[in-house]
């Protein structure tokens, strides 16, 4: 049987975890997967997360299965976190998912339940497991400009220009915030330009939200979303805790479909825990049990959220470092986007040539078009990377 398989294409982002592992020059930098890391280089369990596992360590008396649609708490919870009171509850369909990858797996699948051969907008460029995920589901993929790489912003004449060839059935996916790749994000005017034109065109937003408290601040980066959700009737989002709460292997996420109305999100949500019952049963608890006690316990709370804090300014720190780096280095300006930037991520905007003599010649790791994960950026290294950056030609 399995002599019909062929190898598959290499996972680019994960591929490159494997080539920095491999590599033993002792100056290497890793500027690749996005992963939070302190200024040891180090991806610490977070203080609140090891205070909320003790404690369900203690009090947890069984494991057997919860909802299908995971713990109800977690759901609760993280609807809170994420809309606020920008939705009445009722309309608010949820379940708990493998990771944000697994909320934007079934939410899809839900899409395709929904509306089989739909059609799915995203970015150009965008995170390449999206247009991976809608192929594999045999839905429709379609782009939209996002980026303007020479003036380093978002391209929004060319965005909106795009999405008027959307139609209603259609749906398009938007980062909450923290653009990933490219770290160039939608201002408040552009969101509510969006929502207008989604609100006239009937296509429906699914909001990728895997990094809420990295860009402005935890209400802050979902600013855009809660107008959304306030306004259009149907909205779908996929929120991770991977970053915000570094849970990575853990696998915590969550799948919201916000609905006309309460019959509607009750028909949604159930829809959502037999798509969780056909793809691996009840979600991973342990996780999602920690984050709902963070949640639910005001002193646990603020600890976590003052970390976010700390992680959100540490990179808000290093990007400015770059920049100034670049532009001591370069004697120019035309760095001075990344400073402006937000989030996990900036795209500096070489070539696969570049991007490979980055990696061969200084061991320097970046993925595809030089995207770098901020928080991998050596503080005391910064005039050494922005000279090898320049060497490329980049
Ligand atoms: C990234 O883009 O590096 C992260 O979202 C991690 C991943 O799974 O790709």
């Amino acid at each position: 049987m399995f002599e019909t398989l062929t190898a598959p294409a290499p996972d680019k982002i994960i591929e490159l975890i494997g080539k920095f592992a491999a590599d033993p020059r002792s100056d290497k930098v890793d500027l690749g997967i996005g992963v939070y890391k302190d200024a040891d280089g180090n991806t610490p369990v977070l203080r609140a997360v090891k205070a909320a596992e003790q404690r369900l360590w203690q009090e947890q008396t069984t494991k057997t299965y919860l909802d299908v649609t995971g713990d109800r708490t977690f759901v609760s919870g993280m609807a809170g976190l994420i809309f606020g009171d920008a939705v009445p509850a009722e309309r608010i369909g949820g379940a708990q998912t493998p990771g944000g990858t697994g909320a934007v797996r079934q939410l899809l699948e839900l899409v395709r339940r929904a509306r089989p051969g739909a059609k799915v907008w995203m970015s150009d460029p965008t995170w390449p497991n999206h247009p991976a995920i809608v192929k594999y589901l045999g839905l429709m993929v379609a782009t939209h400009r996002y980026y303007d790489a020479a003036a380093g912003a978002v391209d929004f004449d060319g965005m909106i220009a795009d999405l008027k060839g959307a139609a209603r059935g259609d749906v398009v996916i938007l980062h909450g915030c923290c653009h990933n790749p490219t770290g160039a994000n939608l201002s408040h005017a552009q969101w509510a330009a969006v929502t207008d034109l989604l609100e006239d065109s009937g296509v429906v937003p699914l909001v990728d939200l895997a990094y809420q408290g990295f860009g402005d601040g935890v209400d802050e980066d979902v600013a855009g979303l809660r107008h959304l959700a306030g306004r259009l009737p149907e909205v779908m989002v996929a929120a991770s805790c991977s970053k915000n709460l570094g849970l990575y292997r853990d696998r915590v996420g969550a799948a919201f479909v916000v609905c006309p109305d309460a019959a509607a999100a009750a028909i949604a949500q159930g829809n959502l825990g037999a798509l969780n019952r056909l793809n691996f049963s009840f979600p991973p608890d342990h996780g999602a049990k920690v984050v709902s006690i963070i949640l639910h316990d005001p002193a646990l709370k603020a600890e976590w959220l003052s970390e976010l804090e700390d992680m959100r300014t540490n990179m808000l720190t290093l990007r400015k470092a770059l920049a100034e780096a670049l532009r001591r280095e370069s004697n120019s300006d035309r760095f001075d986007y990344i400073a402006v930037h937000r989030g996990m991520f900036t795209q500096l905007g070489g070539t696969v040539e570049k991007v490979t003599a980055l990696r061969e010649d200084h061991g320097i790791y970046m993925v595809g078009a030089g995207r770098i994960n901020i928080a991998g950026l050596p503080a005391d290294g910064m005039e050494k990377l922005a000279k090898a950056i320049l060497a490329v030609g980049i």
